[in-house]
């Protein structure tokens, strides 16, 4: 079974007073790295009625007022967001907001080993329906696949989501397979890897990451990313392009009921949306260095398998 469900963690009081606080959060950190799911019921932080309310109302051609919109924490800016009345927006901003706030100081509570250490990423709102969504191959989110960031590398650290499902009526549907290392061991050697790896080393590679500063300041972006990225970003999208994989791999299917929260190591659960509408999702970067257990990062194993060092 590929998840966990959490109980006994308070919104209010965290594990109350239980004397080995400390040891769950490793623990629990742990189990998130081997490629575990942790499941609450019900979110372990406050959702408050009203903003949920706005979230969720519609136009009235029963659309949803919103597209998929995403919030960037570090710089309070909202993207993604069709046109509307300024009052609209200016809400929608603080709900995106106090979400983020609130579910970072959540995780900074419940994942104990990983606060102040881990990177803020961006939140984002998912009000349209993922069942039969028209999408180009590689951004369909049905198809199973691990995460991996175009404009954002992170060089060996690891992303972590947290979602919650706010539609009051409708569960959202995942599957998953199998974890990242025995998926790895199976098809990374197929997908390429031997390439990248190559790769890591050549002059070319080395003149890019030296230069990269210079063209991230004329808004050139990705030059820099490591070879670790580089495998990730392709992996991804070869999962999603195999029909064998797709079609083959034995999944399990999750249903997230109404107002349950959930938190995943994206870059190592493959997984794909069938269906649900309204979610909420709060993304943080992990560095590696504040990993339990490092050598079962997708970094370390990909470089046990090919040999080299992919994320200097
Ligand atoms: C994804 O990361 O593939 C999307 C998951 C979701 O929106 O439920
Ligand atoms: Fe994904």
């Amino acid at each position: 079974m590929s998840w966990i469900h959490i109980t006994g963690f308070d919104r209010l009081n965290g594990w109350g007073s239980v004397a080995d606080a400390d040891d769950r959060a490793r623990h629990y950190c742990g189990q998130l790295e081997a490629g575990k799911i942790l499941y609450f019921d019900r979110a372990p932080f406050e959702l408050p009625a009203d903003q949920c309310e706005f979230l969720l109302s519609r136009k009235q051609s029963g659309l949803p007022i919103f597209k998929n919109v995403s919030y960037r924490p570090h710089t309070d800016l909202l993207r993604g967001v069709a046109k509307d009345e300024p009052r609209n927006i200016a809400r929608l901003h603080e709900i995106m907001r106090d979400f983020s706030r609130r579910v970072i100081s959540f995780a900074d509570r419940f994942l104990l080993p990983y606060a102040g250490r881990r990177q803020i990423d961006y939140a984002s709102f998912r009000p349209v329906e993922e069942q039969k969504r028209d999408l180009p191959l590689h951004k369909r989110n049905d198809l199973v696949h691990i995460d991996s960031f175009h404009t954002r590398p992170t060089n060996g650290g690891r992303i972590l989501r947290i979602f919650v499902n706010i539609n009051p009526r409708q569960n959202r549907v995942w599957q998953v397979t199998e974890p990242f290392e025995p998926l790895a061991h199976k098809l990374a050697n197929d997908a390429g890897l031997g390439k990248y790896a190559a790769g890591a080393h050549s002059p070319m590679h080395k003149l890019r990451r030296t230069f990269a500063p210079i063209f991230r300041t004329i808004g050139v972006r990705g030059i820099d990313r490591s070879a670790y990225d580089q495998f990730m970003l392709h992996f991804h999208d070869w999962l999603k392009e195999s029909r064998d994989y797709q079609e083959k791999t034995a999944k399990e299917r999750l249903e997230f009921p109404p107002y349950s929260a959930w938190m995943v190591y994206t870059d190592t659960v493959p997984h794909a949306v069938v269906s649900g509408q309204f979610a909420l999702e709060q993304t943080l970067i992990v560095p590696i260095e504040a990993m339990v257990v490092p050598r079962v990062s997708p970094l370390r194993l990909l470089e046990a398998m090919c040999g080299t060092a992919l994320a200097n």
